[in-house]
């Protein structure tokens, strides 16, 4: 039997870049998949290009919305066993530089969209003993200089993941977190110009000294499916790096 097979799965920000890699993954191995966004041309088209089961999008600041969505979800595939946290954004500016609204508006996705969700989705997970994975990022464990807003937004989602692990172990739902490093999507490519200005080193030899290689979509996938799936029953409360070496390095 696949790794997911039957599962019912609600990814935000699965209309590109590493949901819709989570998204085409889980399709694969068998889990039946509601695809979101806000991007509804987006959502469309990963749906359609991985055979997923449907669409029910929203933008992740507006909790109505969020509401809404997994309601769909929960209608179309009969329940919900996963809900995947991925929907996030970056900011590229130094911290003190940032104006206040940018820096209310990375929280409002990145934070307040991860709770929301978690809380739309909770009465279902509680019928389905099921499970939350929340992508968040090796930027919510170490600092990195442009990202300030960003790190903080990620080291938010992991104490999130794990005080929510701890409140719902009792209810049986399982709650993690995966902590990417640089990973081959169009949010690195928007932060590229920005960081070889700031350090003056190509980014490719920057990712290749301390990560070896970009990650792929595919490699966070892996991990999110290794969570959600029945392999991972004794996980909560964790989060998972996938850096290449990049957290574990000194020089
Ligand atoms: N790419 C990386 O190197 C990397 C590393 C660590 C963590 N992450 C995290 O992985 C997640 C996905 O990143 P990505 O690189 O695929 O980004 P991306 O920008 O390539 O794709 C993000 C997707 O989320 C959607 N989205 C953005 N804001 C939304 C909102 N308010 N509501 C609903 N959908 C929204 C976008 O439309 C897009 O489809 C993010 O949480 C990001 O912080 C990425």
């Amino acid at each position: 039997m696949s790794e997911l097979e039957g599962k019912r799965v609600f990814v935000t920000g699965s209309g590109a870049g590493i949901g819709k890699a989570i998204a085409a993954l889980f399709t694969e191995r068998g889990a039946k998949v509601v695809v979101s966004d806000m991007n509804a041309d987006a959502a469309k088209q990963a749906a359609d290009e991985i055979g997923a089961a449907g669409v029910a999008n929203c933008d992740v600041t507006e909790e109505a919305q969020v509401q809404a969505a997994i309601q769909q979800a929960v209608d179309l595939l009969g329940g919900l066993d996963v809900l995947v946290n991925n929907a996030g954004i970056e900011v590229s500016s130094p911290l003190l530089q940032q104006s206040t609204e940018s820096f209310d508006k990375i929280f409002a996705v990145n934070v307040r969209g991860t709770f929301v969700a978690m809380k739309a989705a909770t009465p279902h997970l509680v019928e389905s003993k099921g499970n939350i994975v929340n992508i968040a990022s090796i930027a919510g464990i170490g600092g990195s200089p442009l990202l300030g807003s960003y790190c903080a937004t990620k080291a938010a989602v992991i104490q999130l993941t794990r005080v929510a692990a701890v409140e719902m172990r009792p209810a049986g739902i399982r709650v993690n977190a995966v902590c990417p490093g640089f990973a081959d999507t169009a949010m690195v490519e928007r932060l590229v110009p920005d960081f070889e200005a700031a350090t003056q080193v190509p980014f490719g030899d920057l990712v290749a000294a301390k990560q070896g290689r970009l990650g792929t979509p595919q490699d966070i996938a892996e991990v999110a499916a290794f969570l959600a799936s029945d392999r991972a029953t004794w996980i909560t409360g964790s989060h998972y790096v996938l850096d290449g070496g990049l957290t574990a390095s000194l020089v």
